[in-house]
């Protein structure tokens, strides 16, 4: 099997505002177990379970992020924009997740790994970073 390499934050996924990094960085560090669980095939059904966790932390994420853009100032169809991109991602999540009930297989379970990867990124990299200039503008804890 593939060995499937972790993810390294990196500052150029810095989107300027430390409260939303700090919940991207707790994003990474999920998939990462992810990779922990399939790489030492712990219980069965740990990927599983940290797919939950996963999937539960980033709609709190989701959530926070919606309000940091409009508290920002963001223009309003760049916000109904990426609130359309986050109910896909949400979406997309799901699937894996039940995709991994139905098949743990080692070979099911490293696809799943490349998938959340690029999941977690190229929301991060491509979309995320469109907000950056409005946001990067806000600092300390999010106050909803
Ligand atoms: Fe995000």
């Amino acid at each position: 099997m593939k060995e499937i390499a972790y993810i390294q934050w990196n500052d150029s996924y810095s989107v300027g505002y430390r409260f939303i990094d700090r919940q991207h960085k707790k994003l990474v560090d999920i998939v990462n177990t992810f990779y922990e669980a399939v790489k030492h095939g712990q219980e069965a059904d740990l990927p599983y379970k940290i797919l939950n966790r996963l999937t539960a932390y980033a709609e709190e994420h989701f959530r926070d992020e919606e309000t940091a853009m409009e508290l920002a100032g963001c223009p309003a169809d760049m916000v109904e924009k990426h609130k359309a991109v986050h109910e896909e991602l949400v979406k997309e999540i799901f699937k894996v997740a039940e995709k991994a009930l139905t098949d743990n297989s080692a070979k099911a379970l490293a696809e799943t790994g490349d998938l959340l990867r690029r999941w977690l990124l190229e929301h991060i990299l491509d979309e995320d970073m469109q907000y950056a200039p409005w946001v990067s503008k806000l600092k300390g804890p999010l106050v909803k």
